[in-house]
């Protein structure tokens, strides 16, 4: 009984282990989902900007591959578009027309430095077209366009990486410009050839904007985790109240059972009741401890009707036997019968009361016997002692008054015999 109020609180350890753990687990779970989350978000944010840059890139090259195609266009000359100084090389860099109109030759580079700025006053999105070697000292590359210039020498396409510019940050993104045929008209005497990286076209968009939608994002995700814990949480702490409310009652319950069991068995022990529950359909039967005492039989004492007829006394077996058959089975009777036994412990002669009563099936069949057996040799052995000591008092009494009918028989005689002596009698006894 001990034992199994100690399992029930064992098992419910584990319960609540159990709830603990996955309580833990559960909080990872939901941590790490945050986690990936926000780190997915970023990553996510920042592939859009990426992709961004590099369309931003692509229109570049698109125009400077137009400005090269026609190995530079002409342009009216204004105070923001000087005549190039690093063209001077070409004999036509600066034309009339026959109307009259100055024009200078516009280079790519050049060209693009012009849209650039245009690009950076209109959306933020900052360009700039550079070089390890630089003809013009503008475009002079950054110590990070300098690291991706190198990495484009080994063989990289794009390099891009979220950098801090003018203390805000920018995700910047650089391709290189690889020489091609026509540009050899200007670059050629640099000793450049087709195919050798010329220099580089670097886009940095600002991030801001993007770390504000970043931030909304994230504190949505921390709301929606956060009402996960708490859902998860909360039913966990409800399943805990309940193993730990169930786990009271089944302790209660045990115990009133032990109570009650312990009463029922100290109340069978000194009344030397036994019990026992047989299965018709099968012919087995178990019994309670004190049966087992009563019977003197061990735990491998086979417990089938022939069994019990093997206790039954050798003069009363056929007899019980024919009674359980006949009364009992046939009769659906209630079994009540005082009867001997050979205790198999010692073979000693005991008494026994047994009673049965059957239980039956849907159809009427006995299924079931459950009864007692009680001890009654004490009871017996007296009430047998009783019957010879009254025997002996009757034969006792029986005698006694024999003796009475002899002596007044004989005071009879001796009252004759005083008559006929002619004395008066001597105790007078007379015949009625
Ligand atoms: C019409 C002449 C001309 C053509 C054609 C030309 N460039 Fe240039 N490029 C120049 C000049 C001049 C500069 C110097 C900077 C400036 O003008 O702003 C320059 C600058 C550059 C720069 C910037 C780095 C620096 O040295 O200042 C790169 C990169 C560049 N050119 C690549 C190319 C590529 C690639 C092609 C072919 C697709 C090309 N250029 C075609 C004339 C030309």
């Amino acid at each position: 009984m001990k034992s199994k109020i100690k399992q029930t609180i064992i098992d419910s350890t584990t319960s609540k282990r159990l709830i603990l753990i996955l309580g833990f687990a559960g909080t990872m779970a939901i941590a790490i989902s945050l986690a990936w989350n926000i780190k997915l978000d970023k990553n996510n944010i920042i592939e859009a900007i990426r992709v961004q840059a590099r369309s931003a890139y692509e229109k570049d090259i698109v125009y400077r591959r137009w400005n090269a195609s026609h190995g530079g266009v002409y342009v009216p000359p204004t105070e923001q578009t000087p005549p190039n100084p690093y063209l001077d090389f070409i004999p036509d860099r600066d034309v009339i027309t026959t109307e009259g109109q100055h024009l200078t030759l516009m280079n790519p580079a050049y060209m693009n430095c012009q849209v650039f700025k245009l690009g950076d006053e209109a959306y933020g999105i900052r360009s700039h077209i550079t070089s390890l070697k630089p003809i013009r000292p503008e475009n002079a590359a950054d110590p990070w366009e300098t690291e991706a210039l190198k990495a484009f020498e080994n063989g990289a396409e794009e390099i891009s990486s979220i950098e801090q510019l003018d203390g805000k940050d920018y995700l910047r993104l650089m391709k290189p410009l690889i020489t091609e045929k026509q540009c050899l008209k200007c670059h050629e005497k640099q000793g450049y050839k087709v195919g050798d990286i010329r220099g580089g076209i670097s886009v940095s968009i600002p991030m801001d904007v993007q770390w504000k939608i970043m931030n909304t994002h994230r504190k949505t995700l921390i709301l929606i985790h956060f009402l996960l814990l708490l859902v998860g949480g909360g039913s966990l702490y409800v399943g805990f109240l309940y193993i730990k409310n169930s786990e009271k009652k089944h302790i209660h319950t045990l115990k009133e059972l032990y109570e009650s069991n312990s009463f029922l068995k100290e109340s069978h022990n000194i009344t030397h009741l036994g019990t026992y529950a047989l299965d018709i359909t099968t012919g087995f039967w178990t019994s309670s401890e004190i049966l087992d005492e009563i019977f003197g039989i061990n735990s491998e004492f086979v417990r089938n009707v022939e069994g019990w007829l093997e206790i039954v006394h050798p003069d009363e077996r056929e007899d019980m036997q024919n009674y359980f058959r006949q009364y009992v089975l046939t009769e659906h009777k209630q079994f009540d019968r005082k009867y001997r036994i050979l205790r198999i412990r010692d073979q000693k002669e005991r008494w026994v009361h047994g009673l049965g009563k059957l239980s039956f099936d849907e159809l009427g069949n006995p299924i079931r016997m459950i009864g007692t057996i009680q001890d009654i040799t004490e009871r017996k052995r007296a009430s047998i002692k009783l019957k010879t000591k009254i025997a002996q008092l009757k034969r006792l009494n029986k005698n006694m008054i024999g003796r009475e009918l002899k002596m007044i028989e004989m005071k009879k005689e001796v009252d004759e015999l005083c008559e006929k002596a002619g004395l008066p009698r001597r105790y007078n006894i007379t015949d009625e």
